[in-house]
């Protein structure tokens, strides 16, 4: 069942929003050549806590880290580790959630680690456009699937593909609600959006294919070919106008 935030819930969003968003930006100032992921999940759950708040993917569904941190063909849900060391022209996803007072912020930015190669940064800037094409979408009348359409349409347009599988969600009190949000589907389609609605908005894009695996950890996810990958996340809510990017540092 799809909630309704009342304006007291739509306040605990904003400040647990602006949390994941400072949490994120601090990731990406860390994001030197040198540093391990591992070292980056301790500076951002250390951020996180002094700030009265705490990480709901620790633990979830086993998942060891505080965050995701993902390197190149990895996608998704990277586990910290001190072995994952970030050289000069990786790209590293960095996937927040922060939790305070009973809310959650989700947001991701996938980050140039020094000088990087000009693939790499066309696809972090297709990806992060297509962030905002499906947020442009996220308006009160429209529907669920011209949020996905935009996101395709624009991935698409850059010659990449969306991962197969994966896809945003409403969040609120819980990290995952309904509905779900696909990065692909069909304009006009999918549930109705009505101010109030809470949403992560998480264009998940591959160089080439959708196809995907899971590694041996039983979490990261890679690309099949071995090729970049790329992740970009806002929290947002639907309300009688524009749309309301929630993790923002400061609102
Ligand atoms: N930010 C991720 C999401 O959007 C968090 C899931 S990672 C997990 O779903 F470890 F918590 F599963
Ligand atoms: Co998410």
């Amino acid at each position: 069942m799809i909630q309704i935030k009342n304006q007291a819930e739509l306040k605990g969003m904003m400040k647990a929003g602006e949390l994941a968003a400072q949490a994120l930006a601090l990731a990406g100032k860390h994001a030197v050549p040198g540093i391990s992921t591992w070292e980056l999940d301790k500076i951002v759950d250390d951020f996180v806590r002094s700030h009265g708040g705490h990480s709901p993917c620790k633990g979830y569904g086993g998942f060891p880290g505080h965050n995701c941190f993902s390197i190149n063909d990895n996608l998704i849900h990277g586990i910290p580790s001190k072995k994952k060391i970030l050289k000069e022209g990786d790209i590293l996803s960095c996937d927040i959630v922060a939790e305070l007072n009973g809310f959650m912020g989700d947001n991701t930015k996938t980050f140039a680690v020094g000088e990087v190669s000009e693939e790499a940064k066309r696809i972090i800037k297709y990806t992060e456009e297509a962030l905002y094409k499906g947020i442009e979408q996220a308006v009160a009348g429209n529907r669920i699937g011209d949020i996905s359409h935009a996101i395709e349409t624009h991935v698409k347009s850059g010659g990449y593909a969306c991962a197969e599988k994966f896809i945003g969600h409403g969040i609120g009190h819980e990290m995952h609600e309904d509905p779900e949000v696909p990065n692909e589907g069909k304009a006009g389609h999918g549930p109705r959006l009505m101010p109030g609605m809470t949403i992560a908005i998480e264009p998940m894009v591959n160089s080439h294919s959708s196809k995907v695996n899971i590694l041996n950890d039983k979490w990261t996810v890679v690309t099949t070919d071995g090729s970049l990958s790329c992740h970009f996340e806002h929290t947002v809510a639907i309300t009688n106008g524009e749309p309301m990017i929630l993790t923002l540092e400061s609102h």
